[in-house]
């Protein structure tokens, strides 16, 4: 199918106008109708949907990428004004995460999960539809669902943790999962955060639609906390892809992208608030 994505929430915003927050999320418009991916940090959604013109209202269903703080803080704001819409997300989005890291020899925790509790959002109209496969979300439309890590060179963000039975565990982050659209130019691939890894997302993608060129991948990498041989390894990877478009940005980091721009060209955007993108 044809149509348009327009990042709305990102860490960057430009002579375009609307307002920059650590997060993510994209207004994706098609002939099967408007969806919202992603609710970014909290405090740019409503005012950035509104600012391009992207009609709140006419969002159809919300699709989450993960739980953390950054995709899904902007939530409520959105559900205040829906009153009543599908959530579909995988059930570990309720997941208790931290960002843990050390600083002057101390230990410094950062809460970075969901910031509201399922009965809230549910009380404010969300309805979650949690399921952890692949699935069809429209025709033309999927989430990838789980992603199988098959690839030795795509390790976690050892700063991430999850609780499990009362503990702390690198955080296995099973929720995380994208966008896959299929157009009349090879699919496209709308990531959060790639936490399983963007290869491993695209591997996964080429085997779940059985089709192998990817038009265009848009979104957060998290390539800025990957070693510099992961970078290239998966540097090396994606060039066997032969992406058209390369739009990625948030958790991408200035460094990445620099080596993105260095080896994609032309091919290379910066998502930024308000970038588009057509299909
Ligand atoms: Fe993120
Ligand atoms: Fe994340």
């Amino acid at each position: 199918m044809k149509g348009r994505i327009t990042v709305i929430c990102e860490n960057t915003a430009t002579f375009k106008g609307g307002i920059g927050e650590h997060g993510f999320a994209a207004y994706v418009e098609t002939e099967r109708g408007n969806f919202l991916f992603d609710t970014g940090r909290g405090e740019g959604l409503i005012l950035n949907l509104l600012k391009f013109d992207k009609d709140p209202l006419a969002i159809q269903k919300i699709f989450l990428s993960h739980g953390h703080h950054d995709h899904t803080g902007g939530l409520a704001s959105i559900l205040e004004v829906l009153r009543g819409v599908d959530i579909l997300a995988h059930p570990d989005i309720f997941s208790v995460r931290y960002n843990i890291s050390r600083k002057d020899g101390k230990e410094v925790r950062r809460y970075a999960g969901l910031k509201f509790v399922r009965p809230y959002l549910e009380s404010l109209g969300g309805r979650f539809i949690l399921e952890k496969g692949f699935r069809e979300v429209t025709r033309e439309m999927f989430l990838t669902g789980e992603v199988p890590r098959k690839n030795s060179f795509e390790k976690g963000d050892p700063r991430l943790f999850a609780e499990k039975d009362g503990s702390l565990i690198p955080d296995p982050f099973l929720d995380d999962q994208s966008l896959v659209i299929e157009t009349p130019r090879g699919l496209v691939v709308l990531l959060g955060c790639a936490h399983s890894g963007m290869i491993n997302i695209l591997n996964w993608v080429v085997e779940k639609t059985g089709q192998e060129k990817i038009f265009a991948i848009l979104g957060g990498t998290h390539l800025d906390f990957a070693s510099p041989a992961q970078v290239e390894e998966t540097l090396k990877t994606l060039r066997k892809f032969q992406v058209e478009h390369v739009g990625v940005s948030h958790c991408t980091g200035l460094k990445a992208a620099a080596r993105l721009i260095s080896e994609f060209g032309e091919k290379f955007f910066f998502g930024m608030v308000g970038e588009a993108m057509e299909f």
